[in-house]
């Protein structure tokens, strides 16, 4: 299988601390790997140098192979808002806006008409068992309600690669388990390429794969090679 998203060679540093030493890291199309590690390990940093929200300081990223880390902040916008959808591990949700108008922006933004945006937003938000939720403020609802509208924001433009951070984190089982079958389904019936982080076995167990990181470096036995 050929990588859609392919990190190599990835450096980066917040000051004089290297927090990623030279990851590799790739991703094909319907794969899920999942990313581990201890808290402080770089996960974050790793998902945010593949989306291009950050620059590595060395290394290159490429999406369907072609270089994106280079580019512009306009063109990696661009490039996040049609081929990317990114959940972060603290939320970015607009928290004016209704729980179904964070979650069509992306369909918005890039010319969908309101009927179908409004339509394939409320779909996939029941999808994540949230569509009770869709008409409420951003702002009125609980933690675990805004992380799956910000899965469902994050899938509903069907993009190439997802890239989420802890998506299960404030969840519970149930509720993380719908999570878990959108981004595993997204992958299966369309192709999607998903890269998790996550702390918890539970959910590395829906992934393909996993890796792992450890003071920078990718290291050890993958998880996957301990299953049938
Ligand atoms: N904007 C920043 N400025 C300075 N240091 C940062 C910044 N972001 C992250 N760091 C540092 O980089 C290291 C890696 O952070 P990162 O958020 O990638 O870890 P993580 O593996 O996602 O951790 P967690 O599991 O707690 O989310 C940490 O030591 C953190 O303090
Ligand atoms: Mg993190």
């Amino acid at each position: 299988m050929s990588a859609v998203l392919r990190g190599t060679g990835l450096r980066h540093s917040f000051g004089a601390t290297p927090v990623l030493d030279g990851v590799d890291v790739h991703v094909a199309s319907g794969e899920v790997v999942a990313v581990m590690g201890p808290s402080g390990s770089g996960k974050s940093t790793l998902l945010h140098l593949l989306a291009g929200l950050l620059r590595p300081d060395a290394g290159t990223v490429e999406l369907a192979g072609e270089r994106i880390d280079h580019l512009s902040d306009r063109a990696r916008s661009q490039i996040r808002l049609t081929r990317l959808g990114f959940v972060f591990q603290f939320g970015d949700l607009v928290p004016e806006l209704t729980v179904v108008e964070n979650v069509e922006l992306p369909l918005r933004l890039t010319g969908t008409r309101p009927g179908p945006a409004r339509s394939r937003a409320l779909a996939m938000l029941d999808r994540l068992g949230v569509v009770d939720q869709a008409e409420r403020r951003l702002s009125a609802v609980s933690g675990g309600q805004a992380q799956r509208a910000a899965v469902a924001r994050a899938l509903v433009h069907r993009p190439a690669v997802v890239l989420a951070d802890e998506p299960t984190g404030s969840l519970d089982t149930v509720t993380g388990e719908l999570v878990l079958e959108a981004l595993v389904g997204a992958a299966r019936d369309q192709g999607t390429a998903v890269v998790l982080v996550t702390h918890e076995l539970r959910v590395a167990s829906y992934a393909s794969r996993d890796v792992q990181l450890r003071d920078g470096r990718v290291v050890g036995v993958p998880l996957a090679a301990t299953r049938s």
